[in-house]
């Protein structure tokens, strides 16, 4: 078993996690999550970055002391850790007395390989990224990364001797064409390197809200000599003990360090040469992100243009948001989060693609094999269409193997997709329906249904890194055990036919309401962006589900003019706004669903024949329209009283009437 050692950045704690930290940590998970599945031995890190001035001067502004304000914000870091379902195996926070040991202790070891001396520092420094900025790089006077303004410092200080390990450094990337991706990354820090390193101060005197100098109290660390050496004291690092010091050798290095951009000169320059002055091993890749930008600026505290991940946890469910963030940021480039996209997103990927895939191979076994996994018959296998989605589910499991482990996680859902896409086509080739008419072709159907439902069970089981939930209700749904499947053992054909399907629910109700609406309701539950202020927990209603995606497609218009009717004739109809109730089958039939709606005044029956196109308990919650006026009618021996308005195509399914913006049951349509 190969050990796989994964770590995110550790967060500074002066504002609450936002979708930028957040999409960091997802990434993380996912693949720690596959690495899991491919049977590798994996440790997942994450935390919080507490020391330096920016927090002593937000917890000063909160009111509190740095220690409170420090475990308060780290907290919120903790808490949003089940929000978005991560697996990590560890939380470190810098205040913690291990990571002072650690960071002390590679302090030492820095300076007695003579690596270290003191100094004076004068420059400018930027307090929000904690960065020295040379008067070179400085931008309009300001931060070349975030634009605020740089503060003056001139204190004594320690340095590091980065400048003497430029040819080290060099020759590291030359022989390790993988140290850091992407290319445009690696070829950023060569460049960095190839114009010649200046030695790094690594010590203040300015505050005191750090790790002490060992030796000279007077000095705190720089912060981030502190906050790297977080990865090593995860494992052990500082830690004299023999287990501790055996959990050291066996995971360090890391096997990537993962990062967003603009902070890849720490890790690929600073870090790497703190550890060839320590004579450590440095980690196998450090791999790096682009930025969620809103509106083409980069999403974070300091512009306060952010998206609180929990709104969009709240209203469409976390596996949506997991879903939008890995398959719409090309993986190394930035990404524009909008509203039109999740949407777009949402609805055409996962309520009517995935969505409606499963609710509909569930269905026809519900309905043409009693809800029991039919066997396929063998000679049927090798048909071309057969064949082809074989060959396709085969090759899958192969192919997002390799797409996670380079990080292209928007690949990896790309694949899947493809695979959902050719589930679908080779459900419509086969027509289960149609055969099903024809009991001679009892085997076909059989076979199909089997087939789509076997090819869904790799799909759902390659979900799981990424959309956990829906995986598990996906393979619930077809009756496979929860527990996951090792990804090498993952085969085509492995579904037992007489396995009873579970129940049919819903994955992904499609989401009928408009951007503008959807923006309002994101807005009202962004959590304030103040550090020191509580949330204000969400008091709005879950986004209510409408029903799944509708799979028709729309009838062609008419081209024949009908007669017309005087206004006065129409308004004899009356049409009402109605809310379903309960929705339930008509026994014997295949068509009818026993609806009972709200139409404002009472409550009614209709029956309705929709059943070949809408599950009964997608309906409950929907509002749809009414013939209020219509004398009522017995069908299939239940009295209705009403119609149930749809579009209905010749031949095809019904598609009932709605409205984005749902009115009151009760109100006139006309
Ligand atoms: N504390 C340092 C990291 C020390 S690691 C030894 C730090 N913290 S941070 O909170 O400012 O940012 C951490 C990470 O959050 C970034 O590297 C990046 O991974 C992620 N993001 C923050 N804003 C982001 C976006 N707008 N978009 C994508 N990710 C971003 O830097």
């Amino acid at each position: 078993m190969s050990r796989f050692f994964i770590t995110t950045p550790i967060y500074y704690i002066n504002a609450e996690p936002h979708l930028g930290h957040a999409y960091t940590t997802m990434v993380a998970d996912a693949v720690a999550r596959a690495h899991r599945l491919m049977g590798d031995d994996v440790l997942f890190l994450t935390g919080t970055d507490e020391h330096g001035q920016k927090v002593e001067r937000a917890a000063k502004k909160a009111g509190l002391s740095t220690p409170e304000f420090a475990a308060r914000i780290a907290q919120k870091f903790l808490d949003i850790l089940p929000v978005l379902d991560i697996s990590n195996d560890d939380f470190i926070r810098t205040t913690e007395p291990r990571h002072r040991a650690a960071s002390q202790a590679l302090w030492r070891r820095v300076r007695e390989k003579g690596h270290i001396y003191k100094g004076k520092y004068e420059g400018w420094y930027c307090t929000i990224d904690e960065v020295f900025v040379p008067d070179t790089q400085l931008k309009d006077g300001r931060c070349p990364i975030c634009s605020n303004a740089v503060e003056r410092i001139a204190e004594e200080s320690y340095f590091f001797r980065l400048s003497a390990f430029q040819d080290r450094l060099l020759d590291h990337y030359e022989r390790h064409p993988d140290f850091v991706t992407p290319e445009a990354r690696r070829n950023e820090v060569l460049s960095f390197l190839r114009a010649g390193l200046e030695d790094l101060s690594i010590s203040r005197t300015s505050f005191t809200w750090g790790i002490p100098v060992p030796d000279d109290p007077a000095h705190v660390m720089y912060v981030w000599f502190d906050a790297l050496t977080n990865y090593m004291t995860a494992v052990g690092f500082g830690d004299e003990s023999p287990a501790a010091t055996k959990r050291f050798d066996s995971y360090w290095p890391a096997d990537v360090h993962l990062i967003g951009k603009e902070i890849v000169r720490q890790h690929a320059v600073y870090w790497p040469a703190l550890l060839l002055a320590a004579e450590l091993p440095l980690p196998k890749r450090i791999v790096s992100h682009g930025w969620w930008l809103m509106e083409g600026a980069k999403m974070s505290k300091s512009i306060g243009n952010v998206v609180a991940p929990q709104a969009y946890v709240s209203r469409f469910g976390l596996d949506a948001l997991r879903y939008f963030v890995f398959r719409e940021m090309v993986f190394g480039q930035d990404a524009d989060f909008t509203d039109e996209a999740f949407l777009t997103r949402y609805n055409a990927d996962l309520a009517n693609d995935l969505g409606n895939l499963v609710s509909r191979a569930t269905t026809m076994i519900h309905r043409y094999c009693e809800g029991i996994v039919p066997a396929a018959d063998v000679s049927l296998l090798s048909r071309p269409e057969e064949r082809s989605l074989s060959n396709t589910v085969d090759a899958l499991v192969k192919r997002v193997g390799k797409s996670v482990q380079s990080f292209q996680l928007s690949v990896a859902l790309r694949e899947i997709w493809d695979a959902i896409g050719a589930v679908n086509r080779y459900i419509v080739a086969r027509e289960p329906w149609r055969l099903a008419k024809d009991a001679s072709r009892r085997d076909e159907v059989d076979t199909a249904l089997f087939v789509a439902a076997d090819a869904l069970r790799v799909i759902a089981e390659l979900l799981r890194p990424f959309l956990p939930g829906t995986a598990e209700r996906t393979l619930r749904m077809l009756g496979v055990e929860p527990s996951p499947r090792a990804w090498a053992s993952l085969t085509r054909g492995d579904l037992a036919p007489g396995t009873r399907l579970g129940e049919i629910a819903a994955l992904f109700p499609r989401i009928e309401h408009t951007v503008q609406e959807l923006r309002q309701m994101t807005d009202d539950t962004k959590p304030p962006v103040a550090a020191n202020g509580p949330v204000q927990p969400s008091t709005q209603a879950p986004l209510h589900p409408s029903t799944p995606a509708p799979v028709s497609i729309p009838a062609p218009v008419s081209t024949l003019a009908p007669e017309r009717i005087s206004i006065d004739d129409f308004l004899k109809v009356e049409l009402r706004v109605a809310r379903v109730l309960a929705a339930e089958r008509v026994p014997k039939s295949s068509r009818l669903l026993k609806l009972s709606v709200d139409v404002g005044t009472e409550q009614r029956t209709i029956v309705a024949g929709i059943a070949e196109a809408y599950e009964p308990e997608s309906l409950v919650g929907r509002t749809v329209v009414v013939v209020f006026n219509l004398k009522p009618a017995k069908l299939m021996g239940v009295e209705s009283n009403g119609m149930v308005l749809a579009a209905s195509p010749e031949g095809g399914k019904p598609t009932l009437l709605g409205f984005t913006e749902p009115p009151e049951p009760g109100t006139r349509v006309r």
